[in-house]
Parts: C-alpha cells; sequence; structure tokens
C-alpha cells in the first residue's frame, strides 16, 4: 500500500531513521546493528543473570534454593527427558514406587517433581479419598508397605495459605474407608488462591498444568478443587467444560469418601505458559496444542493471521494492551498513530473492564499483532492466531530475561513471531522521578541483586514508559513485515 509506506517514511524523520527502517524491514527475524540486541537474550540467555533472576522470583514464593537451581535447569535447557531413579541430578524425576505383585490391581503411586515448581502424585489403582481430611489412599488387595507422600496441590509448591493433601500407600485392605460416592472416571486434584486472580497465573499456575493433566482423559475426568474460590470457575467456565464434562466438587468441606480409578493429585507447572511435550502424561501436548486448545474451547474463528499477500488491501490489525497503574504507555496515542503510520489498524483495549474471559479470547483473536509493556495482559496471546506476533515492551531495569521466560519463549512455542523492545532510561518515568545517579537508573543488577521486593518496587510498580517513537518505528515495520511473509 504506498499510501501506508508513505506514512511510515514521513514517521522516521530522524537522520539514519530511513535506513534503519529498511534494515529491520528486510527479514522478519533477523535485524541487524543496534536492534539485534533485541533478539539476544533468546539466543544467549545469561546463565548468571537466569540464576538471579530465577532466585528473586523463587525466594518471593519462598522457594528452596534447590528449587531454584532446578529451575534454572529447565529455564535454560527446556525439555530434560524424564530420569527414573531419585537423586540422580537436580532435575528430580519421577519415582515410581510400586506393591510387591507389581500389577495393576496392586496400583501404584508416582510421584513427580520434574523442573522443581511443583509436586504432583499419580496414583492408580483402588483410589479412596476421605475428602473432609484432604487425605487420598491407595488401598492395596493384599498386605504392602506403607508409604506417604504430603503434597501441596498448587503448582508452586512452596504456595503459602494452600492445606496439603496426604497421599497414603495403605498396608492393606481393611484399614481402607468405605467408599461413599464412586466414579468410574479419574480424578484430578487442585487447590485455587495462590497467585489466581493476576490473568498470567490463571495460565501459569492452573490452565495450563491443568490442560496437561487432563487433556488426555478426553473429558471423561472429575475435578476436585480446594481451596475454592467460586468467582474462579465462573470465570473459566468454557475452558474447564473444554476438559471436563462435570461440574468440578468443591472439596472443602466435603464430607464423602469418593473413590476413583486413578487420581492425579496436584498440577504439575512445567515452566511458565510452556508445556514440555516430554513431560506429559499420557503423550506429548505442546504449548501450540494449549492454544489450538484454545481456539477450540472458546470458537475463535482466526487460525491464521491477515495475509498481505492474499488481501493486500487489508490492514493487520495490532492491539495496544492498555494498562491503568503501572507500566503505562504515557504516550499511548503517538505509539497508536505510529502504528498506524506503520500500516496496521491500530487499537488499545482495556481488558480490565468487566470483560469475560469469553470475550477478551475473540477480541484478542481478531487482531494479527498483540503489543503491550511487559505484564499479565500479555497473556492474551495464547487467544492470538499462530503466525500471529507478539511485541513486547520489555521495561528498564534489565527485565529482558524475566520478559523471555513469561512471554517471548512461550510465544515461539504457540508459533507465533515474537520481537522485544527494551526501553532505555530515557523512555523510563524512572529517570525523571530518581534522577541519573539512583542505583536504579545506573546500576539495574544491584537492584535485583537486593531481592525480588525492590525489583518489583521499581521496574515494574513504580515505572511507566513514554516510548521514543523513531526508536520503535523500526519495531513496528518488523511486526508488519513478520505479516508481510505469510
Ligand atoms: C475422614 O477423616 C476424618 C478426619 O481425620 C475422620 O474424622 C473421619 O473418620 C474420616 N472418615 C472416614 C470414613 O474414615
Ligand atoms: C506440604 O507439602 C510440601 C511439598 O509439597 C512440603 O514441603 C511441606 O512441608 C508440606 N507441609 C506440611 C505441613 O506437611
Ligand atoms: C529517540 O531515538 C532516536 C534514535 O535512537 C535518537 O536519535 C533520539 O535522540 C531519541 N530521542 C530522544 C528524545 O531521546
Amino acid at each position: 500500500m504506498p499510501s501506508v509506506l508513505t506514512t511510515t517514511t514521513a514517521i522516521g524523520t530522524a537522520p539514519g531513521g530511513s535506513s534503519r527502517k529498511e534494515e529491520a524491514m528486510s527479514s522478519c527475524k533477523e535485524r541487524s546493528g543496534k536492534n539485534t540486541k533485541s533478539w539476544t537474550p533468546i539466543v544467549h540467555l545469561n546463565v548468571g543473570f537466569v540464576v538471579g533472576v530465577l532466585f528473586v522470583l523463587l525466594t518471593f514464593l519462598v522457594f528452596s534454593q534447590k528449587a531454584a537451581i532446578s529451575g534454572l535447569n529447565v529455564a535454560t535447557t527446556v525439555a530434560q527427558p524424564s530420569i527414573k531413579g531419585p537423586g540422580e541430578t537436580f532435575v528430580t524425576s519421577g519415582v515410581q514406587i510400586q506393591g510387591s505383585g507389581g500389577s495393576a490391581e496392586k496400583g501404584t503411586v508416582v510421584y513427580n517433581t520434574k523442573g522443581g515448581y511443583s509436586e504432583t502424585c499419580e496414583v492408580d489403582g483402588d483410589v479412596r479419598i476421605n475428602c473432609s481430611a484432604l487425605s487420598v489412599f491407595l488401598v492395596p488387595t493384599a498386605s504392602s508397605e506403607r508409604h506417604e507422600w504430603s503434597i501441596l496441590p498448587y503448582s508452586r509448591k512452596t504456595m503459602p495459605g494452600i492445606k496439603n493433601v496426604t497421599v497414603a500407600q495403605l498396608q492393606g485392605p481393611a484399614a481402607a474407608p468405605a467408599c461413599t460416592v464412586t466414579y468410574g472416571v479419574p480424578a484430578v486434584i487442585f487447590a485455587l488462591g495462590g497467585l489466581t486472580g493476576n490473568f498470567w497465573h490463571d495460565f501459569s499456575d492452573v490452565l495450563v498444568p491443568l490442560f496437561v493433566a487432563s487433556r488426555r482423559y478426553g473429558g471423561e475426568v472429575q475435578f476436585l478443587i480446594t481451596n475454592m474460590q467460586p468467582w474462579w470457575p465462573e470465570a473459566y467456565r468454557t475452558i474447564l467444560r473444554g476438559l471436563s464434562k462435570y461440574d468440578a466438587v468443591d472439596l472443602d468441606g466435603d464430607e464423602h469418601v469418593r473413590c476413583f480409578p486413578h487420581v492425579t493429585v496436584g498440577l504439575h507447572q512445567h515452566n511458565g505458559l510452556s508445556i514440555f511435550p516430554e513431560w506429559v502424561p499420557g503423550g506429548p501436548l505442546s504449548t501450540h496444542d494449549f492454544t489450538r486448545f484454545m481456539r477450540e474451547v472458546y470458537a475463535l474463528p482466526r487460525d491464521a493471521p491477515a495475509s498481505l499477500v492474499r488481501e493486500p488491501e487489508k490492514r493487520p490489525r495490532l492491539l495496544l494492551v492498555h494498562r491503568g497503574h503501572s507500566r503505562r504507555i504515557m504516550n499511548e496515542q503517538e505509539v497508536l498513530r505510529a502504528a498506524e503510520a506503520a500500516g496496521f489498524e491500530a487499537v488499545a483495549v482495556d481488558f480490565r473492564r468487566d470483560v469475560t474471559v469469553d470475550e477478551q479470547a475473540r477480541t484478542a483473536n481478531s487482531f494479527d499483532v498483540l503489543l503491550g509493556v511487559h505484564g499479565a495482559g500479555l497473556t492474551n496471546l495464547v487467544f492470538l492466531p499462530p503466525g500471529g506476533v507478539l511485541v513486547q515492551v520489555v521495561p528498564y531495569g534489565r527485565m529482558d530475561v524475566i520478559a523471555t521466560l513469561e512471554f517471548g519463549l512461550p510465544a515461539k512455542e504457540m508459533g507465533l513471531r515474537y520481537i522485544d523492545y527494551e526501553v532505555r532510561a530515557e523512555e523510563s518515568t524512572l529517570l525523571e522521578m530518581l534522577g541519573p545517579e539512583h542505583p536504579a537508573i545506573k546500576d539495574p543488577d544491584s537492584v535485583h541483586r537486593s531481592g525480588w521486593d525492590k525489583m518489583t518496587e521499581f521496574y515494574l510498580d513504580k515505572q511507566s514508559v513514554r516510548i521514543n517513537i523513531t526508536r520503535f518505528a523500526p519495531t513496528l515495520a518488523q511486526a508488519f513485515d513478520c505479516l508481510r511473509q505469510q
């Protein structure tokens, strides 16, 4: 569209602007010059820095240092193959404990803490749950050894405020409680609360791990929820219904002894929104499969972005995620105009206002590009058509690693193109607020070293950005170019 290109050129008025633009537009993936930096965090994750970041992240969640190291391993090497036997490496593996007969009838408990974020037990056989006690019993047909596990049924195993579930392999049938409700389908026990209520955590901590745990059952599975927050299953009704044909049971105060042929206790978070196919029980599923499932359950019409080849007259649509408090884009209107000038139909959307997740999913799916400052709103990437583009504006303060782990890597696994734009100090409101000599401006690493609280205070809570449009124009051009290639 000549008129659009003319406008784009007009935007790149600074000296050298147009040559940078051409560079950026030469390829969707590769950029030379200054902007190449935006890809480096993905290619070479700075290992020391990952340790630092994960450490503060995990400390915040009262994680043990051991977990932080396991987390590091997952973050940097991605899918580890399953390793059997305890204590072999820091990627703790599934420990399988079987009754002496070893037959299916005797039952099995598979304890799993791969990745270090979560702990789960897969209990197979004659499984009985004393719901009021949150006790899960595996009942052997003949006498066997007693084993016991204590599982926190939230996908971050040290989350405060969540009651543990005890899993016990009984010594014999005599000690088993009598069933009051018997099911022919398996069950998954998980907790709400924790960090849910934040859109990213709703997905990373519950929905993605629940998909991993239950997709294999094709809807024939019973969910059992502890620490119930009634708004939550209501908000995610469409997804829960897509995974289970049955209404979830609220275990809090439930007096029954519920019996199942198989129970999964707890949810296994692989790494944020990412799914490592090798770790999925019952067959490989990927992060891409999760977004395919989103399109299926929400009946989202678009599974490819606008094609500039087939419909050259059509403007691809760019959604700018509006944020109300921290990490706002101070010059949002200017950014929208720049996006229009780059060839997009650009719209700012505020998802916080009483929008149901169903509506939100449909809205996000109608766009080709999702643009926003690092934050929960970018989780709408799960609804984008594959081949769409995520443009993440990374706030000032060495936030690149967190940004990459939470959105950049999953975006790629979902089949999206990912572009990041790292804000410089001059574009951050922190510079004006704190002055150039403040450690948060001069030495972001020192802020990260001083812990999660300081890091969030400065870089996540106090910061907003004023994007330098001249500097940002090549990023918009690159996003446009990604769509041009398909
Ligand atoms: C379930 O556990 C509670 C609390 O430990 C106990 O009082 C109750 O007797 C148990 N129910 C059965 C059927 O064993
Ligand atoms: C609850 O389970 C976690 C592991 O999932 C464990 O670290 C913790 O000690 C348990 N808490 C209690 C009170 O048993
Ligand atoms: C905006 O970015 C351009 C290109 O990097 C730079 O030349 C210019 O000085 C920046 N403007 C401001 C106000 O920082």
